[in-house]
């Protein structure tokens, strides 16, 4: 089968197409043709190496982390699926950044880490909401819950996470201000679940949320990381919650945990995906609820993208040069 896979970390450049030898699968493992992969920000962390992990990552490796696709074949001992059946993952059963493998035809799976997918949903939905929706439902349902009457600001809101993330904030009742990087990503943050936008890259955002928000917002929901985090505490009111989930800018400075009182008596999370797929069934319990909200047509997941999985390169850059809203999603 073909793989992207790289050699050593780097720019984009360093993604090779290239042929790759796929064992029969093993015990307890299915095999996926994949229909869809989608790109997430932490694949280009991976690529340029040294972001999460101290480890050095076993080379040469194939990046992604959440995909759609038929079962081939299974391995000895697999009852969860059979040939035939539709279904999509996320991760393996380690933390996303390592055991990756998903930019490649084809994958030998854990059986127990696939979920099949309903009737009604596509591959490329249910591969583009894989890591983003599973992280949205990570703060949604374990972190903060937005609730009738809250302000919630939410930066780069017309990323993969951030679509999702409006969308379910706004249905359970809160008021939805979106930062985007640009006007066409207004208009798409505003067509899911966006009450106000504002153009950080031109806007003081702090000055823009307070004029929205006199008394400041509930929560920020922050995948942004460097370049917004320490400026987003002053957009909070007191008792306030920042959860910072990612870092498309780079890390977040140490904070000092006394400036938490001085603003406001406020609350830092930092949750990781990861720790929640390792709690028993939640993996299968969140893709379902998922799965119903996106039929029910309460999340309309967002491709804006599909590149041939051969061109994973030119996708990397164009999510690196900000061109991007939405999922972005490789088709072998
Ligand atoms: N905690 C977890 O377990 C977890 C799980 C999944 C994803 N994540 C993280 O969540 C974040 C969002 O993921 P995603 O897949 O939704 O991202 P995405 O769709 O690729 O969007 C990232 C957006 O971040 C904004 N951005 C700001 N500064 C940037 C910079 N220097 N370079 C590139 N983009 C920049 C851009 O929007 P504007 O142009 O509007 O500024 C860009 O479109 C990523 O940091 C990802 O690693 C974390």
């Amino acid at each position: 089968m073909k793989a992207i896979r790289i050699h050593a970390h780097g720019g984009p450049e360093v993604m090779r197409w290239e042929e790759v030898e796929l064992p029969p699968p093993a015990l307890g493992e299915a095999r996926i043709r994949h229909a869809a992969i989608a790109v997430n920000f932490s694949d280009i962390n991976q690529r340029r190496g040294g972001f999460y992990s101290a480890e050095p990552a076993p080379m040469p490796l194939i990046l992604g982390n959440e995909a759609a696709g038929l079962v081939e074949s299974v391995g000895p001992g697999v009852t969860q699926v059979a040939p035939g059946d539709r279904v999509a993952y996320v991760g393996v059963n380690a933390a996303f950044y390592q055991q990756t493998g998903a930019y490649a035809e084809a994958r030998n799976m854990p059986a127990a880490r696939l979920v099949p997918i309903p009737l009604g949903i596509s591959d490329g939905q249910a591969a583009a909401m894989m890591v983003k929706g599973l992280t949205a439902s990570l703060i949604v349902n374990r972190v903060y819950r937005p609730k009738p009457g809250d302000a919630v600001l939410i930066h780069a809101a017309a990323s993969g996470v951030g679509l999702i993330l409006a969308q379910w904030a706004s249905h359970l009742g809160a008021t939805v201000i979106g930062t985007v990087g640009s006007p066409d990503k207004a208009r798409i943050a505003a067509a899911y679940g966006c009450e106000y936008t504002i153009l950080y890259r031109e806007d003081d955002f702090v000055a823009a949320v307070r004029g929205i928000a006199p008394k400041g917002v509930h929560a920020v929901l922050d995948g942004v990381g460097k370049d917004t985090f320490m400026t987003s505490l002053d957009c909070l009111r007191p008792f306030g919650i920042i959860v910072n989930y990612g870092n498309a800018s780079g890390h977040v400075p140490p904070l000092d945990i006394l400036d938490l009182s001085k603003k406001g008596a406020l609350s830092v999370s930092r949750p990781g995906l990861s720790h929640y797929l390792k709690e028993p069934g939640a993996l299968h319990t969140a893709a379902a609820e998922l799965f119903s909200l996106a039929a029910d047509g309460t999340l309309k997941i967002e491709i804006g993208r599909t590149y041939p999985l051969r061109d994973a390169a030119q996708a990397h850059r164009d999510v690196e040069g900000r061109m991007l809203a939405g999922s972005i999603v490789l088709i072998p």
